[in-house]
């Protein structure tokens, strides 16, 4: 069984495993970054990290035309559930397995406001169990925290994180959150999406592989990684 993780610009990721297709933080439309449209998109589940609008995205549109299920917090499940749309709700260190695999809620230190002013509960990562064992860390937005070691320690295969600065970790603490995750391959999103959080990945991947054991993946927006 193959994983198949696609970075469509921005925080805006598609993983397709054991048959299932999963997007993550869908924002497509007005992402200066984004490769595809929201209307190519047909998902069986969408997760979402965060009610931000970056983030939120275009899952309204996605999940009534798809029928995917969204899974998130207690409150933008319940903000999206008002919309009509299949929710999942869960929350902070709470796990449950799902057709695609077992997944959790991880602590992110950000906000997490929906766009209309509504109360969007506290921001959250994604820690997923494949069903083929594979353990993969979606951070989404958040400043580097020590519980991150807490989450190495599941032993991870693939870490997602933030390296964009301004609105989350910048390098310097993408390079910390690394040492914490310890995790086999990494992949570096949420820069270069607009000036005000531009990076050179590549200067930051030299620097953690020379300080770190993970290997890391920049990949260009449309690329993918298989794990
Ligand atoms: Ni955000
Ligand atoms: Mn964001």
């Amino acid at each position: 069984m193959t994983n198949k993780l696609t970075w469509y610009g921005h925080a805006t990721l598609g993983l397709e495993t054991g048959g299932y297709k999963i997007l993550i933080d869908p924002y497509f439309t007005g992402n200066p970054a984004a490769t595809a449209s929201a209307d190519k998109m047909k998902p069986d589940f969408i997760l979402v990290t965060h009610g931000h609008g970056d983030h939120i995205g275009d899952t309204v549109a996605i999940a009534r035309r798809s029928g995917a299920t969204v899974i998130s917090n207690a409150e933008i499940s319940g903000w999206l559930g008002k919309q009509g749309l299949k929710t999942h709700a869960q929350h902070l260190g709470g796990g449950y397995k799902h057709l695609f695999g077992y997944l959790k809620l991880t602590l992110a230190l950000h906000g997490s406001g929906l766009p209309d002013g509504s109360y969007g509960g506290n921001p959250a990562g994604f820690l997923l169990t494949t069903n083929d064992g594979k353990k993969i860390y979606l951070a989404g937005d958040t400043g580097l925290f020590g519980d991150m070691k807490l989450i190495g320690e599941e032993g991870l295969d693939l870490a997602v994180i933030p390296i964009g600065d301004n609105y989350t970790m910048g390098p310097d603490d993408a390079l910390r959150a690394v040492k914490l995750l310890t995790p086999r391959h990494i992949i570096p999103i949420h820069f270069g999406t607009w000036g005000l959080i531009a990076q050179d990945p590549n200067a930051w991947a030299s620097r953690v592989q020379k300080e770190t054991s993970a290997q890391v993946h920049v990949l260009k927006p449309g690329d993918s990684f298989e794990l």
